[in-house]
């Protein structure tokens, strides 16, 4: 009985001495390129641990995505092993700074599971580069650069044309309702085309009070949101909605819509007309908190549009 005992207590204590050295082991013995920079093992090894404390249960022991809570989760968790990032603020298609990865998880991203990390500075730098290790992309391509920005055209004084000029823009230039719900009726709709490209347009899509879901290079559908009820992941401020717009979402079907929105490709006038939807936008944002003025705005639409069905009802069940 004792001996069993013993052997039973020695086995125990052999297989904790070997757990413990396992845990202690750090992955990282020599510095690795990462993005063309140097970054040491110490920070890895600080990067290593720090992400599977916080980051690991989501993102996965391999950065793949599939952690144990991922499961099910939507949005899905990033897939690190891709290299691909959606809201970074350089062109499509190029890695994000650091600084867009640290803003990222110091910000978190509205309205996902993606929570705002308060961890200190050193950690944030060194989870930043761990997680670059899952992904070959970061060992041959540098970060991009990121983009300029432009000054609000139309201040304060302006506020109330600027909202209607980008409910011209969004209805009857970029057709922004393709992918997201559209806020006016057709006859609206066509007059705003008439207006800014002289054209009009007959008929737009069925159901133009819901997103239409898009695919992506990430494996999984999104759906794009209805911005009268769905958060921003990116954005909270109008400079950053501004700057989403200018941006696209990489690997969506986002555009980046620089340079698309003059008729007679007018830097001055695309920079203000992408400016007039940022005010558009938060202005349907404001909807989001404010349930009553919502459901006015939506049934006094569907009246408009002389559809029985009620928006503001039925969308309920979309979550983007
Ligand atoms: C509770 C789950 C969860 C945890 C924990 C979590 N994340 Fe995320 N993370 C997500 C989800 C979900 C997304 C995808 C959001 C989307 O696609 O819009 C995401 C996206 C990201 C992105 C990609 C942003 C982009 O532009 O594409 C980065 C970087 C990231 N997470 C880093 C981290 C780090 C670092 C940690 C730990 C400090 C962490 N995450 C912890 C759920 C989580
Ligand atoms: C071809 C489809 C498509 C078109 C056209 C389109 N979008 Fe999007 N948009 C998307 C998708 C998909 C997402 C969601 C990406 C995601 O899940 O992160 C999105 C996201 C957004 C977001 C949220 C960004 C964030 O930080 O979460 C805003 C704001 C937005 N779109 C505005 C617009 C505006 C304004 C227009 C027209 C000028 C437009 N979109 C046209 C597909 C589209």
């Amino acid at each position: 009985m004792t001996v069993q005992y013993n052997r039973i207590f020695n086995m125990t204590l052999l297989f904790g001495l070997v757990a413990l050295a396992s845990c202690a082991k750090k992955p990282f013995d020599a510095p690795k390129k990462l993005g063309g920079e140097w970054v040491s093992a110490k920070k890895l090894n600080l990067g290593w641990e720090t992400y599977n404390n916080y980051c690991m249960q989501c993102h996965g022991v391999l950065g793949d995505g599939l952690g144990p809570a991922a499961q099910g989760m939507v949005p899905a968790p990033r897939n690190f092993k891709s290299g691909l990032f959606k809201f970074g603020t350089v062109s499509l298609g190029e890695l994000p700074t650091d600084e867009n990865l640290a803003h990222i998880i110091r910000q978190g991203l509205n309205g996902t599971p993606m929570l705002p990390w308060d961890i200190s500075d050193e950690r944030l730098d060194a989870v930043v580069q761990y997680i670059k290790t899952f992904s070959p992309k970061w060992q041959t391509e540098k970060a991009g650069t990121s983009l300029e920005w432009t000054d609000d055209p139309w201040g304060p004084q302006l506020a109330s044309q600027a909202i209607e000029q980008g409910r011209k823009i969004y209805h009857g230039l970029a057709q922004c309702y393709t992918c997201h719900p559209s806020y006016a009726s057709t006859p609206e709709i066509s007059a705003y085309s008439k207006e800014v490209t002289g054209q009009g347009v007959d008929s737009i899509r069925e159901n133009p009070h819901l997103s239409v879901i898009q695919g992506s290079s990430y494996g999984h559908s999104y759906m794009p949101p209805d911005l009268t009820r769905h958060h921003l992941r990116s954005a909270r401020t109008r400079p950053e909605i501004y700057r989403r717009l200018v941006l696209g979402v990489n690997g969506t079907t986002m555009p980046a819509w620089r340079g698309m929105l003059s008729v007679t490709g007018d830097k001055v006038e695309d920079e203000k007309n992408l400016w007039a939807l940022a005010y558009y936008v938060e202005s349907l944002q404001k909807l989001k908190w404010d349930w009553k003025t919502r459901a006015e705005f939506m049934n006094a639409l569907e009246e408009k549009r002389g559809t029985a069905s009620s928006a503001a009802t039925n969308s309920s069940s979309q979550q983007p």
